[in-house]
This record gives structure tokens, sequence and C-alpha cells, in this order.
């Protein structure tokens, strides 16, 4: 079920480091470049992913780590297969605001589920398709919560919770130095976009 053919870049990082905002800039860059590109955003993007997105994000309900990390799961294998694989075969560019990581530091890292358990279940979800590259948007608890409003389920999170996922964050990409780059987002739109642009370029050089 594998493809060498495109590339899946993932956006990951805590609640408003800027995500959104810079996946828009990375998808114009890379069209102007020449890059048939397909934007993706997790969890969602196929018909039932976003049923599952509105329970998971907008249930008032308490749901437990082990519910949220199967449904999770269930709403990326959806994507894996209907979006992400078809287009890596087709040559694509796949970026993607949220994958696996995600669920490694919320659901694990975060979440106290076994980090070792998301890792063998995110293989299972994605035949261990990993992305190529990986944006890290890092930004303070606090300016992030801010920026981001704090209505969905994961925003209402306390502040606590937070603090372990920027630093789950932190510590996946100093294991896989390789897959991630980190941009700091308390700069200026405009210059986090200007970091983006060198990293991109590099990546499809
Ligand atoms: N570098 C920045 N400086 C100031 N404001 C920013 C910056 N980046 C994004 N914002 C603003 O912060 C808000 C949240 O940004 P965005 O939606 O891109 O974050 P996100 O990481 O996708 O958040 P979420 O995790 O909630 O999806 C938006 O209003 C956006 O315009
Ligand atoms: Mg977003």
């Amino acid at each position: 079920m594998k493809s060498k053919k495109g590339k899946l870049v993932t956006f990951e990082g805590p609640e408003g480091s800027g995500k959104t905002t810079q996946i828009r800039y990375a998808e114009k860059l890379l069209k102007k470049k020449g890059y048939k590109v397909l934007v993706l955003r997790e969890p969602g993007k196929t018909p039932t992913a976003d049923a599952i997105r509105k329970i998971l994000l907008h249930k008032n309900e308490p749901l437990s780590s082990e519910v949220e990390t199967f449904l999770f799961l269930a709403a990326r294998r959806d994507l894996v297969e209907k979006k992400i694989l078809p287009a890596l075969k087709a040559g694509k560019v796949v970026l993607c605001d949220r994958f696996q990581d995600s669920t490694w530091v919320y659901q694990g890292f975060a979440g106290k589920l076994s980090q070792k358990l998301i890792e063998t279940m995110g293989d299972f979800a994605t035949d261990g398709l990993t992305p190529n590259l990986t944006l890290l948007l890092d930004v303070p608890v606090s300016t992030g919560l801010k920026r981001a409003g704090g209505t969905d389920r994961m925003e209402r999170k306390p502040k606590a919770f937070h603090e372990k996922v920027r630093k789950g964050f932190l510590q996946l990409a100093k294991k896989n130095k390789k897959r991630f780059r980190v941009i700091s987002t308390t700069q200026s739109i405009e210059n986090v976009q200007e970091e983006i642009k060198k990293v991109i370029n590099y990546a499809f050089r």
C-alpha cells in the first residue's frame, strides 16, 4: 500500500500555533513551484472522518484517552485509504494539518496511554506511512490558547495538559531530527512564512 512517488508533509504543534495559517502559505508556495498539492486536515476530510470529528471536538461529554485514540485512528485510516495514498500514488504533495504525531502527543505523552502501544496502533492505522517532512510549529501555551479562542473540547482541557502537549511535541522532534523542523511562531506571521519558505525550498530543491 506504500507509495514512493509523492511526498507527505505534516504540520504539527499545540493549539493556536499557526498550523492552519501556515499550511495555506505552504500550499501557495508549492503550487508556484509547479507541484500538485492536496491539503488535508485531521480529523476529517472524508464523510466518515468528518462525522468522527464532530464527536471528537464538539461533544461536551468527556472521552477517555482510549476512546479518543480509537476514534482518531479510525478517522486517520479512512483518510489514508481514500485520500492520502491515492494522492501520493498520483505524485502529489500532500500537506496534512496534524497526523500520527498528534495522537502520540495528545493521547500518549499528555493523555498517559502507553506510547509504544500508540506507535503500534498508529502503524496499523497508516500501514506505517511516515511523513517525509514534519513542520513543528511551536508556541508558548498561553499565547496559543489565546489565539485559538479555547472553544473546542481539546482546547478546554487544563493548562497543565497543554504544557505536556507542547513538551511532547518538542521531545518527539528531538527524537526524530531527520524528519522534523521546529519553527517558533511567537514571531509575526510573515516572519514564520519566511522560515517555512526556507524549509520548503530546501526539502523541494
Ligand atoms: N505568528 C502569529 N502571530 C500572531 N497571530 C497568529 C500567528 N499565527 C497565527 N496567528 C493567528 O492565531 C489564530 C490561530 O491560528 P491557526 O488557526 O493557524 O492555528 P492552529 O495551529 O491551526 O490552531 P488549532 O490548533 O486551533 O487548529 C488565527 O487567528 C491566526 O491568524
Ligand atoms: Mg488549525
